[in-house]
């Protein structure tokens, strides 16, 4: 349907991209420039994005690393937005709220074991940092123990929490923080002590390429936590709502960690959500001054709606399973890729639509990453370990669209392949 759009396209990408050179990042523009990839977004619905220009059309499998769980503009989640809008604005952050209860309530009913308590943040950074608040404060002990090449975001204690890299330009480190290796269970053995109030891991790393952990790995991470006294987080920004194939990623361990951290596509990708949610005890933390931790945005409630509608979207049995069998399509397309690219390609990290292109050199994942828009594929490749590409389609897709998106990841590698001299 054509229709006047007052917002894409009233400028020339290069217009835009110099626009934006001059006034929101020259770095950004020059990383993309030697990237090869010219482009400054425009339309976007389902599965697809355009440029400004309407051309070229990109299937997103980046997504914003979950954002776009359901695809862009979802039109149920527009419609609930636009409702909202009718009669919502942000409301108050220090009253008592309806529609923050609602949602915090159907958190509660869908979050495992009796996690039951969510405080309501804007950004996946801030809603790390209030799960390690609440930990420090419980406990009354100082460290945190994450992974290497983990990401929590770039607010104070989630920056503390991840690599060096992002912190190094900014000034003295936080106390308290320490990294130990991933799916390591002897590591953590060793960093935990008595003052150690919480682990923080992504259920599966997703920007250092998505290392799938054993099995066995966070049930015995929860006993070590157990018998430190120590709590465990769950950060869920990524692999929550469906993204694995089931609404929570830490649901394949069974395990119930003390605290999951929820965001990202929590927003639907139309109004800013984050979610820290914990079990019913540590509430205590909030008993003495319940103004002690205060967030303006969060929670806004104009946008409870629509991250309801994401909630009931995505713990929709036939969503579910949808993500499961595009899944199983992908595991099953990438072991004939493998065979056929056996020379560049390593295999495919998953758990469920949470998958990782292995490559065989450094080099491959940002190559990959310009190939690909070539081919009419948007994604990224892992920040923390440039080796993998990250493929996150939205879960909303189809066969046909699957086996398109594998089609044109083949012929990337095919490219690369004969860049790197094996085809
Ligand atoms: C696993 C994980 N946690 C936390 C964050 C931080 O979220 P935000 O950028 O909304 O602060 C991200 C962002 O990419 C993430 O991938």
């Amino acid at each position: 349907m054509e229709r006047d759009s007052h917002y894409i396209g009233q400028s020339s990408r290069a217009a835009t991209i110099e626009r934006f050179a001059r006034h929101v990042s020259s770095g950004k523009v020059d990383f993309f420039r030697a990237a090869g990839i010219d482009f400054a977004m425009g339309r976007r619905e389902g599965p697809f994005l355009w440029d400004v220009t309407g051309d070229p059309r990109l299937i997103d499998c980046h997504c914003n690393g979950g954002v776009f769980n359901l695809g862009h503009r979802h039109p149920e989640v527009v419609r609930v937005l636009l409702d909202s809008l009718q009669e919502l604005d942000v409301g108050n952050h220090h009253l008592i709220s309806e529609q923050r209860a609602a949602l915090a309530a159907k958190l509660a009913e869908l979050m495992p074991g009796d996690i039951t308590y969510t405080v309501f943040g804007v950004s996946g950074g801030e809603a790390i940092d209030l799960a390690i608040k609440v930990a420090r404060s419980y406990t009354g002990r100082p460290r945190v123990i994450s992974a290497r090449g983990g990401y929590h975001g770039h607010t104070g204690l989630a920056l503390a929490a991840g690599d060096e890299k992002y912190r190094a330009p900014f000034g003295p480190l936080s106390p308290g923080f320490a990294q130990i290796p991933f799916d390591d269970v002897a590591a953590l053995e060793e960093a935990l002590d008595g003052e150690t109030a919480a682990v923080l891991f992504e259920t599966v790393p997703a920007t250092y390429g998505m290392p799938v952990p054993d099995r066995g790995f966070f049930p015995r991470v929860r006993e070590l936590c157990d018998r430190h006294g120590a709590l465990l987080i769950v950060d869920e920004v990524q692999t929550g709502l469906g993204r694995t194939g089931k609404l929570w990623g830490i649901e394949h361990f069974g395990i119930v960690p003390d605290i999951i951290v929820i965001g990202k596509g929590l927003s639907g990708g139309l109004y800013p959500m984050s979610a820290t949610c914990f079990r019913a005890k540590y509430e205590s933390v909030f008993q003495p001054d319940p103004f002690i931790h205060i967030s303006t945005f969060g929670g806004a409630e104009v946008g409870c709606p629509v991250a309801l509608k994401v909630l009931e979207l995505t713990s929709d049995q036939d969503l579910l399973r949808n993500v499961q069998e595009m899944a199983a399509l992908f595991a099953e397309g990438f072991r004939a890729l493998q065979e056929r690219h056996a020379e560049i390609l390593v295999g495919l990290r998953q758990l469920g639509m949470m998958m990782g292109i292995e490559m065989a050199h450094e080099q491959c994942g940002p190559l990959f990453s310009k190939v690909a828009f070539e081919h009419g594929l948007l994604s990224v490749y892992a920040n923390n370990n440039p080796r993998v590409a990250q493929l996150l389609p939205p879960l909303i897709i189809d066969r046909a669209l699957a086996l398109e998106i594998m089609d044109r990841v083949d012929r990337s590698l095919q490219v690369i392949k004969t860049i790197f001299g094996g085809g």
